[in-house]
């Protein structure tokens, strides 16, 4: 598990904060977090939070125990007799995928980057790496070099989806390097941060995680449609949503930045993830020659949640206590990615929907309501034109 640099929060809160170290699940500890004293106590606004968390992702279930236990914790019901994707292992299963490009988001930490991984050992043409942090996208690139046997061209690109000409910046660069892109995984992503504004003036989470990645899929379909046309049939692009997408507030909502604003950081993170599924849906209505799907992919110990647990000791110690069963490993929970991008045949995928671990179909109402992704698309464009893009 690599080590989280502690962040400027300690800036923030002073003496309040000190540097100690957090537990994800059982045996597997992240040094050198910031946090919260260990003495601090938690306030009224963290246990609503906590609260409506539970509530927000429990309740839908609360009449399909099985289907919670299969979202939530697919490593449990991976071991059910009945179970058929649960065999699926990235290893053997991926066929040869000579020739191909293909361009991962968030590429240098988490799921991104074992996505990398288990893809470059199946032969790629090449693989870009879009990372925010260049540091630790080398030092991704090093190690995931370190674990194949063979030469994989692997070469990282600069790309911040809060930064409009960053993403501009990153497609020009990948028009210059390729006229070929068979696989996007659009999986980048924050959760739960505190409320802000992109550049671009969207609120972050919605910005980064939907806004961001519909500009630079906008910016690559020419390529995405080049090579679907002259290259392989078989296009793909794979946006990471989460079970989360339960918490959104309603359209309304979702496509005023005003209204976004006014919502707790859950909301927000909920509502990016609606609007992931919601994009990958209205993709595939929109240019059904490629394969566009949206996916949960379980609950795995990420730096995704170092934000929340800094902040909120309840999140923390539900964290220490629970963690081992909640959690599963980064290797896991890269299955029903690297199953969507490369494991199933084309035929095998259900354009436009929602998968659960590993490849079970599990709509939702953003997924099949065309009129709100049709809503979400044309905000989002406009949002993008009034930005110059
Ligand atoms: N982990 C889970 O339990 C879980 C559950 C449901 C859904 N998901 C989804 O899975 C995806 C991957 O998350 P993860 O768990 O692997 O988290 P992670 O380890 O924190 O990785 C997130 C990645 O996103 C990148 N990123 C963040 N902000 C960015 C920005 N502005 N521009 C470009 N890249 C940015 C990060 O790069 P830097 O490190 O350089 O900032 C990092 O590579 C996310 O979309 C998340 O919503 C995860």
């Amino acid at each position: 598990m690599s080590s989280i640099p502690a962040n400027d929060l300690s800036n923030q809160e002073g003496d309040k904060l000190q540097k100690t170290s957090v537990s994800l699940g059982v045996g597997d500890q992240i040094p050198n977090v910031t946090t919260t004293n260990s003495t601090s106590l938690p306030g009224l606004s963290q246990l609503q939070e906590v609260f409506e968390l539970g509530t927000g992702l429990l309740l839908p279930y609360a009449f399909q125990p099985l289907k919670a236990i299969e979202t939530y914790l697919p490593g449990l019901a991976s071991m059910w007799p009945f179970d058929i994707t649960s065999s699926f292992n990235p290893s053997k299963d991926i066929p040869d995928l000579s020739g191909k490009v293909i361009l991962v988001t968030g590429g240098n930490n988490g799921l991104g980057k074992e996505t990398i991984l288990q893809l470059a050992k199946h032969n790629p043409h090449k693989i870009f790496m879009a990372s925010r942090t260049e540091s630790k996208a080398r030092d991704a690139i090093a190690s995931i070099k370190s674990q194949i046997s063979q030469d994989v061209d692997i070469e990282y690109l600069q790309l911040d989806l809060a930064s409009l000409p960053s993403i501009k910046k990153a497609a020009d660069q990948v028009t210059t390097r390729t006229d070929r892109l068979d696989i996007l995984v659009l999986n980048a992503g924050i959760m739960a941060v505190p409320s802000a504004k992109t550049a671009a003036g969207q609120e972050i989470q919605l910005g980064t995680n939907h806004v961001g990645h519909f500009l630079l899929t906008k910016l690559l379909l020419p390529t995405l449609d080049h090579t679907a046309k002259k290259n392989s049939p078989d296009v793909r692009i794979i946006s990471l949503s989460s079970a989360a997408w339960q918490m959104a507030p309603n359209i309304d909502t979702i496509v005023s930045t005003e209204k976004l604003l006014a919502q707790k950081p859950w909301t927000c993170y909920g509502a990016s993830k609606a609007a992931n599924v919601m994009f990958a849906a209205e993709l595939a209505r929109r240019y059904p020659q490629f394969t566009s799907v949206s996916l949960h992919p379980g609950m795995i110990k990420t730096d995704l949640y170092t934000p929340n647990l800094e902040v909120n000791p309840l999140v923390r110690y539900g964290s220490l206590l629970m963690g081992g069963l909640i959690f599963q490993t980064i290797e896991a929970g890269a299955l029903n990615q690297l199953w969507l991008a490369a494991g199933a045949r084309k035929e095998e995928i259900k354009n436009g929907q929602f998968y659960t671990p590993v490849g079970k179909v599990n709509n939702n109402k953003w997924a099949t309501d065309a009129k709100d992704g049709k809503r979400l698309w044309e905000w989002t464009e406009q949002e993008l034109k009034n930005a110059g893009y």
